[in-house]
C-alpha cells in the first residue's frame, strides 16, 4: 500500500482506538466505582440492594442497585456493547496496519526470524493467552482471588519474557498489552454479555434470572477492572525507550504492572471502605525503583584514546539513519522523517547527539529492524563520539 495512504490510515484508526478504548475504561471505571459506592437506601424498598446520589454536569441523579433484577423490565435497557468491541477491532486492525503489514520493520526483531514465523508466534499469543486464562477462570484458582492474581502475573511475567526474547521489543510490549486487552474483550462478548441477555430473556419469559449468571459476570468484569491499567501502560510504553529499549525490558514491564494492577486495587479496597495506606506509596517507591534500575550505564570519562572523529560518525549516520531520518527520506515506507527527527546536517546531528545513546548504543532499538544493517563496531563508535562530547571535529 502507498506509504502516504498507509500512515492516514493508520491515524485515523489509532484515534478511533484511543477514543473507543477511552469510552470503554471510563465506563468499566464509573461502574466498577458505582458498584462499591452503592449503600443500602435510606428507606428500604423491596429488591432493591443500593442506592448512589450523584451531581455531574448540573444534574442530580439517583442511582438504584437491584439485588438481582426488577420485577419488570423497562421498555428501553442501556447496553454497555460497542466501546469493547470497537477498542478491540480498532486493535487489531492497527496491529495488522503496523506489525503484520510491516512486520520486517516493526515485528521482527534482533532473533531476527522470517516476517511469516513472527506473524504466527503473534496470532498464538494472542489466542493462546485467553485460552489459558478461561481455563484458569473454570478451575478452583479462580475462587482464590489471592493466588489467581500471583498465577495471573506470573504468566505475565513469563509472557513478557518470552516475547522479548523472539519479536522487537516494541512489538514485545505491544503484545503483552494485546495479549491482556483481548481477554477483557472476549470477557465482554463470551461471558458478560451473554449472561446479561440469558438474565433478560429469562425475565421476559416470566422466569426467575439466574443469579449465578450476574455472579460469573461480575468476577469477569473486575478481573478487566485490574487489567485496565497495565494494558493502557503497554499502549504508550512503546514511546519511552528507556523502558522498551532496556536489556531487562520484560522486568520493567511486569514491574509496571504489578504496579498498575496494584493501584488499582488501592481503588478497589478505598472503595469498600477498606483503605490500605501502605499500597499508592510502594507504587511510587516501585516507579522511582524502576527507574533507578532502568538507568543506563554511564559512559566511561573519555580518555586521549578517544578517537571518534565527527568525519566518521556523519558517515555512519548518513548511511544507517538518515535513509528514514532525513527531510528526504530514501527508506521506502518512510514518507516523512519518523518523528521529525532529521540528521541531514552536522547541526541537526549535534542537537539530537543525546538522543542516540538510548536507542542505537546502551539499546538497539534503531535503526529500527536494524534495516540498514548497522554494525556493532559503528555502535561502539558512537558511544565514543558521544562520551567525548559529541563535538563537531
Ligand atoms: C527504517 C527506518 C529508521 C532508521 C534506519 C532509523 N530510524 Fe530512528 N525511528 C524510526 C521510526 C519509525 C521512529 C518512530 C518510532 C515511534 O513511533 O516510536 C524512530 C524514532 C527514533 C528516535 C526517537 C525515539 C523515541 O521514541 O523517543 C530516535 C532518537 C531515533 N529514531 C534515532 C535513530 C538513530 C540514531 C538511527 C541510526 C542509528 C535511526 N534512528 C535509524 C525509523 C528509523
Amino acid at each position: 500500500m502507498d506509504a502516504h495512504l498507509l500512515q492516514w490510515l493508520n491515524l485515523g484508526v489509532r484515534w478511533l482506538h484511543v477514543i473507543a478504548g477511552i469510552a470503554w475504561i471510563g465506563a468499566s471505571f464509573y461502574f466498577n466505582w458505582l458498584n462499591s459506592a452503592i449503600a443500602p437506601p435510606e428507606r428500604a424498598e423491596p429488591g432493591i440492594a443500593g442506592e448512589v446520589w450523584s451531581v455531574h454536569g448540573g444534574g442530580f441523579y439517583r442511582t438504584v442497585k437491584y439485588g438481582v433484577a426488577p420485577a419488570r423490565l423497562p421498555t428501553t435497557l442501556h447496553w454497555f456493547i460497542w466501546e469493547a468491541y470497537t477498542t478491540w477491532l480498532s486493535g487489531v486492525t492497527l496491529l495488522i496496519l503496523v506489525y503484520y503489514l510491516q512486520a520486517k520493520t516493526f515485528l521482527v526483531g534482533p532473533a531476527g526470524l522470517s516476517p511469516a514465523a513472527a506473524i504466527a508466534i503473534s496470532i498464538s499469543t494472542l489466542v493462546g493467552a485467553n485460552v489459558i486464562y478461561d481455563a484458569l477462570c473454570r478451575s478452583p484458582l479462580a475462587k482464590n482471588p489471592g493466588a489467581f492474581a500471583l498465577v495471573g502475573l506470573s504468566l505475565v511475567a513469563a509472557l513478557a519474557w518470552g516475547l522479548t526474547q523472539v519479536l522487537s521489543p516494541r512489538a514485545a510490549y505491544i503484545h503483552v498489552g494485546a495479549a491482556l486487552g483481548g481477554i477483557m474483550a472476549v470477557n465482554v462478548s463470551r461471558v458478560i454479555i451473554p449472561s446479561q441477555r440469558r438474565m433478560v430473556r429469562a425475565m421476559r419469559e416470566g422466569r426467575e434470572p439466574d443469579p449465578a449468571l450476574g455472579k460469573q459476570a461480575a468476577l469477569r468484569s473486575l478481573h478487566n477492572n485490574y487489567f485496565t491499567l497495565p494494558v493502557v501502560f503497554t499502549m504508550i510504553g512503546g514511546h519511552y525507550p528507556a523502558t522498551y529499549g532496556h536489556s531487562l525490558n520484560w522486568f520493567i514491564l511486569f514491574g509496571l504492572a504489578v504496579i498498575g494492577a496494584g493501584t488499582r486495587h488501592y481503588f478497589n479496597r478505598r472503595n469498600q471502605g477498606r483503605n490500605n495506606v501502605w499500597i499508592l506509596p510502594a507504587a511510587a517507591i516501585g516507579m522511582v525503583a524502576l527507574a533507578l534500575v532502568s538507568r543506563p550505564k554511564a559512559l566511561p570519562a573519555p580518555s586521549a584514546a578517544d578517537d571518534a572523529s565527527f568525519a566518521a560518525v556523519r558517515v555512519v549516520i548518513a548511511q544507517r539513519c538518515a535513509p528514514c531520518h532525513s527531510s528526504k527520506p530514501t527508506n521506502p515506507g518512510v514518507p516523512t522523517a519518523p518523528q521529525g527527527l532529521v540528521l541531514d546536517t552536522p547541526e541537526e546531528i549535534q542537537a539530537q547527539a543525546s538522543r542516540f545513546d538510548a536507542v542505537a548504543v546502551s539499546a538497539q532499538t534503531m535503526p529500527l529492524g536494524n534495516v540498514t544493517e548497522m554494525t556493532d563496531e559503528e555502535r561502539a563508535l558512537l558511544g565514543r563520539w558521544i562520551r567525548a562530547g559529541a563535538q563537531l571535529r
